[in-house]
C-alpha cells in the first residue's frame, strides 16, 4: 500500500502538476487592482528601499493575505487554498491536510488543544519538541514521560520501543493519547508500525511528530511515513527539508483515523493569524507540487545519492565517526551526525565556519549535524568531505577555545508538580546555583533542537547545571 503510493508519484510525472495557490497568485500578479486594503505597503511601494532592492518588487507584489484577488481563505479553507490542501492530502496519503503557519508548532498546539483535556494522561517521549509541552500546558493534560533508548557514545536520544509504550499503557490504562517524535533531530527512526499496533491493541489514538520526515513519502530509500504505518495524525515541517518557505508546515490526518477533524480545524482557526501570508501558503503548494514533479523527484534522488556519497567519503576518514543505522536501529540517510576525535562538536562547527565558510545544521558537545538537502549539489559534498579530511588530519586542539558547554541532558525527569500547575504557579527568579532542589516553573529549551532541558514541575538537580551555561537565573515555584 505504502509502496504503491510512492510509485504513484512516478506516474504523475508525465502529467501537468497542479499548484492552485501558485496559479491564483500569478493571476493576481498579472491582473493588478487598485489596492485599498492590507498589507499597507501596497505591493512594496511603501517599503524601505534597501529591503525592496534586496528581496525584489515581484516578491513584495505577491505579499498579500487571504480574502483578496480570488485567492481563497484559510479558515474555512476555500478556493485555491482548499484545493491545494486537498492535493497535499492526496500526495502525502492523508484523509485531510491543513496548511500551517507558525510551523509545526501550530500543528502540535492545535492537536493538544483539540484532542486532550485537563487531567487526561498523554504518553510523550521526554525528547519531544517544546511545542508539544506548550500544547499540554494550554490543555492541562498530564504527560506520562517515557525515555527513549540512549545512544550514550553520541549523547543523543535513540529510538522508542514498542515494549516501552505497551508497558506504559498497561501501567496507565486511562491514557488518552500516545504522542511521539519520529525521527529524532539526528535522524534516528523508531519502529512506528509496532508502536501503532500497540496503540490499536489498547485503542488509544496515536500521534507522530514527524517534523523532520516530510520527504519520506516521496522516495523509497527513505523510511516509511507514520501516515502509512497506522498513526492518526502527523505533522511535517515542510520548511525544514521539504522546500517550502520558513515557518510553513502541514498537519495531516490519516485516512483511517477517527480523530475529531472538526475540533482540530477549530483549534487551528483560533491559533492561526487572521492574516495568513499567501506567499507562505503558496510555498507549501509549490513544495508539494515540486516533490511530485520529475524535477523534485530527481532532486530528492540526488539528495539521497549525495548523502550516500558523503557517508562513503566519511567512512574513509580516520578519526572521524558517523552515527549510522548499524547499531540496532534505523536512521534517515540524509541526516548525517558526525564527530572527530579530540574536537567537541561546537569546536568542529566553528572550525568549519571560520576556516572553511561552511555552516552546518547544528552542533552539540559531541558532534555536528549535516543535512543533505534537496538544494545541495554533489560539489558541495565534495568540498565538505575534503574540508573534513583536512580537519581530521590537522591538530586543531590548541587553536580554538574549547567549549565546556553540555548539550542535551538525557536524564529521567523527576516530576514534582503537574506541567500546567507549575507553569501558572507563583514563581520567583533566582540564581541558577541556588535553584538546585527547587521546582522549575518554566520550559527551558534551546533551539535547535527545541528539546527541553527543564520542564515546568521538574526538580532541578546538580546534573542539570552543565546544560544551563547560558542561564544566569531560573524561574522556580515560590515555596517549591
Ligand atoms: C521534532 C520537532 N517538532 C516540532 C518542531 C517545530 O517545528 P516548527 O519549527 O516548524 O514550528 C520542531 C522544530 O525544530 C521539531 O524539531
Amino acid at each position: 500500500m505504502a509502496k504503491d503510493t510512492k510509485q504513484n508519484h512516478d506516474i504523475k510525472e508525465s502529467t501537468k502538476i497542479k499548484a492552485p495557490i501558485v496559479e491564483a497568485l500569478k493571476t493576481a500578479y498579472d491582473n493588478p487592482t487598485y489596492q485599498f486594503h492590507i498589507p499597507g505597503h501596497t505591493k512594496g511601494k511603501a517599503i524601505f528601499k534597501d529591503f525592496r532592492k534586496l528581496i525584489g518588487e515581484k516578491a513584495l507584489s505577491v505579499d498579500t493575505t487571504d480574502e483578496f484577488d480570488n485567492l481563497g481563505t484559510l479558515h474555512p479553507a476555500t478556493g485555491p487554498i482548499k484545493e491545494a490542501q486537498e492535493l497535499a492530502a492526496e500526495a502525502f496519503g492523508a484523509k485531510k491536510t491543513f496548511f500551517l503557519l507558525n510551523g509545526s508548532t501550530a500543528g502540535n498546539l492545535a492537536l493538544a488543544m483539540a484532542l486532550t483535556k485537563k487531567g487526561q494522561k498523554v504518553i510523550v517521549n521526554r525528547n519531544c519538541h517544546r511545542s508539544i509541552l506548550t500544547g499540554l500546558i494550554i490543555s492541562g493534560a498530564e504527560p506520562i514521560w517515557i525515555c527513549p533508548n540512549r545512544i550514550e557514545d553520541w549523547s543523543v536520544w535513540g529510538n522508542i520501543s514498542a515494549e516501552t509504550i505497551e508497558k506504559t499503557l498497561i501501567e496507565n490504562p486511562d491514557t488518552a493519547m500516545v504522542w511521539i517524535t519520529n525521527p529524532t533531530y539526528e535522524g534516528v527512526v523508531s519502529d512506528i508500525k509496532s508502536i501503532s499496533a500497540v496503540c490499536k491493541k489498547y485503542n488509544v489514538p496515536f500521534i507522530v511528530d514527524e517534523a523532520h520526515g516530510c520527504l519520506w513519502n516521496f522516495n523509497k530509500h527513505l523510511p516509511e511515513t507514520a501516515l502509512k504505518l497506522g498513526a492518526d495524525a502527523v505533522v511535517h515541517s515542510l520548511h525544514k527539508t521539504g522546500g517550502s518557505m520558513s515557518q510553513s508546515s502541514m498537519l495531516h490526518i490519516a485516512k483511517n483515523s477517527c480523530l475529531d477533524v472538526n475540533a482540530i480545524e477549530k483549534a487551528l482557526k483560533l491559533l492561526h493569524t487572521t492574516s495568513p501570508s499567501l506567499m507562505l501558503l503558496a510555498s507549501l503548494d509549490a513544495a508539494r507540487a515540486n516533490l511530485q514533479s520529475k524535477n523534485g523527484q530527481n532532486l530528492l534522488d540526488r539528495a539521497v545519492k549525495n548523502a550516500k556519497y558523503l557517508r562513503t567519503r566519511l567512512d574513509n576518514i580516520p578519526n572521524l565517526h558517523q552515527l549510522k543505522g548499524d547499531f540496532g536501529y534505523k536512521t534517515d540517510v540524509t541526516k548525517v551526525f558526525i564527530k572527530i576525535d579530540g574536537l567537541s562538536g561546537k569546536r568542529l562547527e566553528s572550525i568549519l565556519e571560520i576556516d572553511f565558510n561552511i555552516e552546518v545544521e547544528s552542533a552539540s558537545d559531541i558532534g555536528v549535524l549535516i543535512l543533505c538537502n534537496l538544494g545541495n549539489k554533489r560539489s558541495d559534498f565534495k568540498y565538505l568531505a575534503d574540508c573534513l579530511e583536512k580537519i581530521a588530519s590537522t591538530n586543531y586542539q590548541d587553536i580554538y577555545y574549547l567549549e565546556k558547554r553540555k548539550h542535551m541532558p538525557m536524564l529521567e525527569p523527576q516530576i514534582k508538580m503537574s506541567l500546567r500547575e507549575a507553569f501558572y504557579s507563583e514563581k520567583e527568579t533566582i540564581k541558577k546555583e541556588d535553584a538546585i532542589g527547587r521546582i522549575s516553573a518554566e520550559v527551558v529549551a534551546e533551539c535547535p533542537p527545541g528539546i527541553s532541558i527543564l520542564l515546568p514541575g521538574e526538580l532541578i538537580t546538580e546534573e542539570h547545571l552543565p546544560y544551563l551555561n547560558d542561564y544566569k537565573t531560573l524561574d522556580v515555584i515560590v515555596n517549591g
